[in-house]
């Protein structure tokens, strides 16, 4: 199963999740230090990122591991208040470039692209405390900070995501209150924040497009996650209604204006408007771009990043009050699947990665799609011998070899989630995605290949699956 040649084979990190060093060398706060400071089990055992993998001081370690795979393409993320303490461009913290600088300098020496995400989840507090997601003010302090990126490291780097998953984070950290910076608002900052983070992303495409790109020549996007739905039961009509409609609100939110025509799709703004008319709302808790807006955001992203992790099935449930994920009459439950042992969130459907997609080439006019994350889960203890999850990664390949080849999906890259067992969020160190086994009681914090790891290696040495 060959893939074309050139494929982009990858690894992806996200600074909060690896680096630790929270406070070293003038790196301001994030939400994340604050949030996971607070304590009160909100995160699994009250665990933090203050040291996580050690990357911070570790990045040879993580280099080795990179080179031991034979990557062609490293994703890491950059952390906004090591770059500027206070998330402003007032005060540029050197030591932080200086880090990013020797990352991206290392990779290039090695072969190896890098793909890097301005933004994954970690606010600086300052911007935070004045507001943070839910503040209009933050599209232009994104802004500015996306600039400085291109400016200080847009020589070396040509692909970007300037967000990360806005649509988890609008809902779990801003509706659900679930992530940092904790605080809900169900129903209404999730709104809120998706309006202000379409927003930052666009303007910072314009301001690459329009002072950098001749220059640099580079391809700047951002990363969605979305969960393949199906309907639960696939002969029912209603069901089929309601797998389209989360559909909707789930992956075109935020696609939709971006890549089609600067604004939501139809459904979301007609259902939002009509329960905020009958909760009594003066008008529809989904803000509205305006006609200047719109333009301004419409094709505002040179390829197509999604995240992939499972499928789920969706259910029309009548009277159903609260919009689960920004939406009404849903239910949506887990994909049973008694063959695999699933983990947590993650059923393993490997299929649902090529029928999304397929979604995704039949309605964004076939674009360049990136997977810029993908992967499952080993509860803590893992075994070494990661057997199941090879088969995972595995099938996923298979899938992705007849997406390319069968469905003529216009695939270029794919990477794996994660380079290594880290910080993941609210579960702190019990779910371990990495291809490396790393030693959280070590405080050398040794990396171990994993089966999964020496598997990838080969598919990636062959540029597919050999047999
Ligand atoms: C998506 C997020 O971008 C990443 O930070 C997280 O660790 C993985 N999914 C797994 O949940």
């Amino acid at each position: 199963m060959a893939f074309p040649v050139g494929f982009g084979w990858g690894a992806a990190t996200a600074a909060y999740q690896v680096e630790g060093g929270w406070d070293a060398d003038g790196r301001g706060p994030c939400v994340w230090d604050t949030f996971t400071h607070q304590g009160g089990e909100r995160v699994f055992e009250n665990q933090t990122g203050d040291v996580a993998c050690g990357s911070y001081t570790l990045w040879e370690e993580d280099l080795k591991c990179i080179k031991q795979l034979g990557l062609t393409h490293y994703r890491f993320s950059l952390s906004w208040s090591r770059l500027l303490p206070d998330g402003t461009t007032g005060f540029i913290n050197q030591k932080g470039i200086d880090y990013y600088n020797k990352i991206i300098d290392d990779l290039l020496k090695n072969g190896v692209t890098p793909i890097v995400a301005i933004y994954h989840f970690d606010l600086p507090q300052a911007l935070e405390d004045l507001g943070g997601w839910l503040s209009e003010a933050i599209v232009e302090a994104f802004d500015k900070y996306a600039q400085f990126c291109f400016s200080t490291f847009g020589d070396r780097v040509k692909q970007w995501l300037t967000i990360n998953e806005p649509n988890i984070l609008a809902l779990l950290a801003y509706d659900m209150g679930i992530f940092a910076p904790g605080v809900p608002h169900i129903g209404i900052g999730g709104y809120q924040a998706a309006h202000n983070l379409i927003k930052a992303h666009a303007r910072s495409w314009h301001s690459y497009d329009s002072l950098f790109r001749e220059e640099q020549k580079g391809f700047v996007s951002l990363s969605l996650f979305f969960c393949w739905l199906e309907p639960a039961d696939p002969n029912s009509e209603i069901d089929q209604e309601a797998t389209k409609r989360a559909i909707n609100f789930h992956l075109d939110f935020f696609a939709k204006p971006i890549f089609i025509d600067g604004d939501y799709p139809d459904v979301v703004k007609s259902q939002v408007a009509s329960m905020s008319k009958k909760q009594g709302y003066p008008s529809s808790r989904l803000p509205e771009f305006t006609e200047e807006e719109k333009k301004m955001i419409k094709g505002t992203a040179d390829f197509f990043a999604v995240q992939y992790y499972t499928t789920r099935l969706v259910r029309h449930q009548e009277n159903k009050k609260r919009e689960l994920g920004f939406l009404q009459d849903v239910e949506i439950e887990f994909f049973p699947n008694p063959f695999w042992k699933n983990v947590g969130w993650i059923y393993v459907v490997p299929w649902g990665i090529r029928k999304l997609l397929k979604y995704i080439k039949d309605t964004y006019n076939n674009p360049v799609i990136y997977i810029t994350e993908n992967g499952f889960p080993q509860c803590d203890p893992p075994s070494l011998d990661d057997t199941q999850r090879w088969e995972y990664f595995r099938q996923t390949f298979q899938e992705l070899f007849k997406a390319i080849h069968v469905d003529d999906v216009n695939l270029q890259l794919y990477c794996a989630w994660s380079l290594l067992d880290n910080f993941e969020w609210n579960n702190g160190y019990s779910r371990r995605f990495g291809l490396f086994h790393v030693d959280f009681e070590d405080p050398a914090r040794p990396r171990t290949p994993y089966r999964s790891a020496k598997e990838y290696a080969k598919v990636i040495r062959d540029n597919g699956l050999a047999g």
